[in-house]
């Protein structure tokens, strides 16, 4: 009798099973109304509540604590080194995992950083092979070459990464607003410029997505700063949020509908952003047509039932309080099951178009060789040339005398979880012997071996932490030798940055330190005593106090170049490519000229709340008003040749101004040239910058006397403003000014046009 009831139970359960709907495209709808409560909540909680420790299960209090976690057995692991990572098992170092839902056919998705690249782990224990990703050049460096073409091809091959290391999602683009030159991970993010900063991501997001995967657009919005960045609130005056520090995003929705989002950690005028329904549903949804699902970022605040009202769809990584919560919330009516179920629908919506959930058979093996020269090719496009009083490009036959410690140990991204795990780097040096440039041995073995040497007390590199050789002062004596022996000089100047920190207003980090200041005036007096050039690079994600900017001969931004860094450094200073990027921040003459200075967290006294008084004057929309300040302004960047602008023309199409401009090489090179349009409103009710970005192109490689017209498009409706008192966007009647301009200080034609 036993034995029947339990065939009996078992062949109920079986057919329970049988009926239970089976995911696909068109039912997606039946399965949300098969799953039970428990399985709802399973799947907008991430997988790591499974996790536990010492403590019990969950993060520890304090910094983010990173577990991995077998997606079988759902069991911790450790990492190897001591530090955890969360990871499915299957993508060891991924970020994060949905739950599956076996029993309906609802699968995992794998959730893995970006942005410069995918960060997985490189090596997984018992097994020998390796599982590298390019390092990409970093996202300033991207912005800074104004070419969204160029972009999405960076990312399609960064997307072929995602695909065949079988993640599905790439949490990336990141690009908040630089609003301070010191924030820690403006070296992920764009530039100062809603535009510029819109039209890269929404490249970067179509290059992704074209492979099949995801991207997360993230941090959503107003993560200006590090310092306190969980539940920071930053006052912010609706106006600058729809025409700042919204408008990339706005941008990147409505022309690439990223899969995903990510909401950030601070508050926005006191809601925290994952809760803030006005952000993630009236906004993202209601008014740009948001059609993906919004996560949160890692560990953030952590009131689930609050987060999924507002439209926050999944929390990531996941924690036991978050589970436990929403149930609670759920069961006592808090939490209508609607906002549950519409969250739910969402994530499996998005589920759908996934690899995973699609079974494809990913092959571990991305084409490193091929991508390693798209990223060589890219970095050497978005190089800024700052200076050059006629020393570069290198001569053919010049010797270089190579000084400074990143010359010899490139940074080529920085840390955090923008890192990658890749096979290797090119420093400068290695680049400019490649290229078959003639070092100075001597110097480059006596810098090379005090690398190696600091190098052999310091831990060993990982995502969190890189640490960097301390640079190292020059004698006068070797200034002085090698000025004699080589015809030209080399310094490179390196700043470290990441995740978790903003950079410091100290000697070392915004300012030279002293051994840097002394090495510069040093190599500029020995060197120019022998009639010889000094060429100083910048090697880091952002920029530096240049107040010493007068001594050397040329500065050339390099950023982070990812990893054939000195590959791409060696085309540009060798002349093979001309250097066409333009700065997407203004360098001010001071830092206490950044209108944001006032009120950054080391500077207020309150670092918890920040409050952006400077309005919708960030960046060159404030250094208009004070021109004075400016070292070298948004847009900037020259080239080794020389570009004339003729022919502007704009004229009203409908809703839309069509404008043209022809460029034409008049130098000796080739090279190719970045045409800002800047339009200036009539002031009408609102106090408006003087003139804002509304468009920009960039020629192709131009021969020396080759001309091209680029046409650009700006919709009427890009060039209203938003009226926070009736809270409204307004076009004002009457006279726009357009310009075309090779900087924002630098305009080049101009015409009128009555709207
Ligand atoms: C970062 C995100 C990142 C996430 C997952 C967070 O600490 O702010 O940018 O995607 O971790 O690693």
């Amino acid at each position: 009798m036993k034995a029947i009831l339990t065939t009996a139970a078992l062949l109920c359960t079986m057919a329970a099973f049988a009926q239970a709907p089976q995911l696909n495209r068109n039912n997606i709808d039946e399965v949300l109304n098969a799953m039970t409560l428990e399985e709802r909540i399973t799947l907008v909680v991430g997988a790591n509540r499974y996790v536990g420790d010492e403590n019990g299960p969950g993060p520890a209090p304090g910094m983010p604590v990173r577990r991995s976690v077998d997606m079988r057995g759902l069991v911790e692991k450790p990492w190897s080194d001591g530090v955890t990572a969360f990871s499915s098992g299957r993508v060891k170092g991924a970020a994060g995992d949905v739950v599956p839902v076996e029993r309906l056919g609802i699968t995992t998705m794998v959730l893995a950083d970006g942005p410069a690249g995918l960060r997985i782990d490189a090596t997984r224990p018992g097994d020998d092979n390796t599982y590298y990703c390019t390092a990409f050049p970093i996202g300033s460096l991207l912005s800074a070459s104004w070419d969204p073409d160029l972009t999405e091809r960076v990312t399609t091959a960064m997307g072929n990464e995602v695909l065949e290391y079988g993640a599905d999602v790439l949490l990336a683009p990141a690009m908040n607003i630089h609003r301070n030159p010191l924030c820690g991970r403006n070296f992920e993010y764009y530039s100062e410029d809603p535009l510029l900063a819109g039209k890269i991501a929404a490249a970067y997001v179509r290059g992704i997505q074209g492979n099949g995967v995801g991207t997360s657009v993230k941090h959503f919005a107003a993560n200006s700063q590090e310092t306190l960045r969980n539940g920071q609130n930053a006052s912010i005056s609706e106006r600058a949020l729809r025409e700042i520090y919204l408008k990339g995003f706005e941008i990147v929705v409505k022309e690439a509908q990223p899969w995903t989002i990510m909401s950030s950690y601070n508050k926005i005028n006191g809601v925290l952003a994952s809760e803030n329904r006005w952000l993630l549903t009236d906004i993202l949804r209601g008014e740009w047509g948001f059609k993906g699902f919004v996560m949160t970022d890692w560990w953030a605040e952590e009131n689930g039932a609050r987060q999924l009202a507002a439209g926050n769809d999944m929390l990531m990584p996941g924690t036991p309080h978050q589970y436990d919560d929403i149930l609670a919330a759920v069961e006592s009516g808090r939490l209508d099951i609607r906002f549950l179920d519409d969250c739910v629908r969402r994530i499996l919506q998005v589920m759908v178009a996934s690899p995973t959930f699609n079974r494809y058979q990913y092959s571990n093996k991305p084409d490193l060789a091929a991508h390693a020269q798209i990223t060589r090719v890219a970095a050497a496009q978005g190089m800024v040339l700052l200076k050059n009083e006629n020393a570069l490009p290198l001569g053919k036959k010049s010797k270089v005398a190579l000084f400074g410690v990143p010359s010899y140990d490139t940074m080529v991204g920085g840390s955090g979880s923008g890192y990658v795990n890749r096979a290797y780097k090119v420093t400068v040096d290695e680049g400019l012997e490649n290229a078959g440039v003639k070092l100075d041995k001597q110097l480059a073995e006596s810098y090379r071996a005090y690398v190696k040497q600091e190098k052999a007390k310091q831990p060993a590199e990982y995502f969190w932490i890189i640490p960097t050789v301390q640079e190292t002062a020059i004698s006068r004596v070797d200034a002085e030798v090698a000025a004699k022996r080589n015809d030209v000089c080399i310094y490179s100047i390196g700043r470290m940055a990441g995740e978790g920190g903003d950079r410091t207003l100290t000697p070392g980090d915004w300012y030279l330190s002293e051994t840097e200041q002394a090495n510069i005036d040093l190599l500029c007096e020995t060197f120019h005593q022998a009639g010889k050039k000094v060429i100083v690079l910048l090697n880091m994600g952002n920029i530096v106090d240049m107040g010493w900017c007068g001594k050397p001969d040329a500065i050339l931004h390099t950023w982070m170049d990812g990893q054939e860094a000195g590959n791409s450094v060696a085309d540009v200073l060798g002349g093979q490519v001309s250097p066409s990027g333009k700065l997407p921040m203004t360098i001010a003459k001071r830092y206490e000229d950044y209108p944001s200075a006032k009120d950054f967290p080391m500077s207020n006294g309150n670092p918890g709340d920040v409050n952006y008084d400077e309005d919708i004057f960030v960046g060159y929309r404030h250094f208009d008003r004070q021109p004075e300040t400016i070292l070298y302004p948004f847009g900037f960047g020259l080239s080794y040749t020389r570009f004339e602008y003729s022919d502007l023309k704009a004229e009203r199409r409908g809703d839309e101004l069509k404008i043209s401009v022809k460029v034409t090489n008049t130098g000796k090179r080739s090279g190719r040239e970045v045409v800002q349009i800047y339009v200036g409103a009539p002031e009408g009710k609102a106090v408006k910058p003087v003139k804002e970005l509304r468009a920009f192109g960039k020629t192709a490689e131009l021969k020396p006397q080759a001309s091209e017209v680029l046409t650009m498009t700006v919709k009427l409706t890009d060039l209203r403003w938003f009226d926070g008192y009736e809270r409204a966007w307004k076009l004002d009647k009457g006279e726009y000014i357009i310009s075309a301009a090779a900087s924002s200080q630098d305009i080049r034609q101009q015409v009128t046009l009555t709207l």
